[in-house]
């Protein structure tokens, strides 16, 4: 699959993209980080989903769009997963190649993608299927950023991945990019104390975006402040400021999807990223005010 999800893309001919034509960039938050597109299913995807939907996507009730929840909807993980065990998330899980590799590896652990790409999801079906159908995954139709917060808990997530987001390479689209902000303040209080946070690019710029935005948060260590930029030459233009240092050797456990390889092809390097959630503060007993 080359660019089955199709990144937006770098050209800007000025034509609006399918989601600012619809509005969605005004009425669904501000601006969102995605693009609803070729919801199709193949016979082979229509048939995974078919058989699979009902016990790996969830389907918590939604709000003003499908890609939302309810107000007052939640995620019991416990019900989900039928166990207690450390949660990965992946946000912009794709085709699935990641979590479904990484619940195979580390069936001690529960992993759920969040994804709204539905052929994404539905190849991730089939990919699950073929993996022997592990019972440590679930699929989270939703928008990452309004839905994570809502649907789990404080302090939930014991590793986080964003893995080759939407570069939104324009600079008029820079505000749809994941990582930005909003999408901070939504996710950093899920992670719990000691948590991973692993992101990789294949865009400078946005390896460069993410450390100016990440590095600073009191909410997080920088796991590798002396590891050394990825070696060779890009094809895409380095930012200047962009870090020597800081850079995240690979990731063992991130397997190389479509992406990484049409990035690679395309002669740019590849950014990893790796962060710790810091220790929250002990908070002291509250006082009970006299009765
Ligand atoms: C460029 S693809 C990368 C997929 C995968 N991580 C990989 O490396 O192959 C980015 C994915 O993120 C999804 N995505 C973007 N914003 C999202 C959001 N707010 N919530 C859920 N998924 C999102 C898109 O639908 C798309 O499938």
């Amino acid at each position: 699959m080359s660019s089955e999800i199709s990144p937006p893309s770098g050209d800007d001919a000025g034509t609006p993209s399918p989601a600012d034509a619809a509005g969605e960039g005004t009425t669904h938050r501000d601006v969102v980080s995605f693009v609803r597109r070729g919801e199709r299913l193949t016979p082979v995807r229509q048939s995974a989903w078919d058989r699979l939907s009902p016990a790996y996507v969830l389907d918590p009730p939604r709000g003003e769009r499908d890609t939302l929840p309810a107000p007052g909807a939640r995620l019991d993980l416990e019900e989900v997963f039928g166990r207690r065990a450390e949660l990965v998330v992946e946000v912009g899980s794709g085709l699935g190649e990641n979590l479904v590799a990484a619940a195979l590896a580390h069936p001690e652990r529960d992993h759920l993608g969040v994804e709204v790409y539905r052929p994404g999801l539905a190849q991730t079906l089939n990919r699950i299927d073929r993996a022997g159908r592990p019972g440590n995954i679930r699929l989270l139709p939703l928008d990452a950023q309004r839905a994570l917060p809502a649907l789990l808990p404080p302090a939930s997530i014991a590793e986080l991945w964003v893995f080759f987001a939407d570069p939104w390479p324009k600079s008029r689209h820079h505000k749809r990019r994941l990582i930005n902000p909003p999408f901070l303040e939504a996710v950093l209080p899920l992670l719990a104390d000691g948590s991973r946070f692993r992101l990789a690019t294949d865009w400078a710029q946005y390896a460069h975006h993410m450390r100016r935005l990440l590095d600073p948060s009191e909410d997080l260590v920088l796991l590798h402040p002396d590891g050394p930029r990825p070696e060779g030459t890009s094809s895409d233009r380095l930012p200047e400021g962009l870090a020597t240092t800081g850079w995240a050797p690979r990731f063992e456990g991130r397997v190389k999807t479509s992406f990484e390889a049409k990035g690679i092809r395309a002669g740019r390097l590849i950014w990893d990223l790796a962060y710790a959630r810091a220790r929250r503060p002990a908070t002291a007993p509250t006082e009970r005010p006299p009765e």
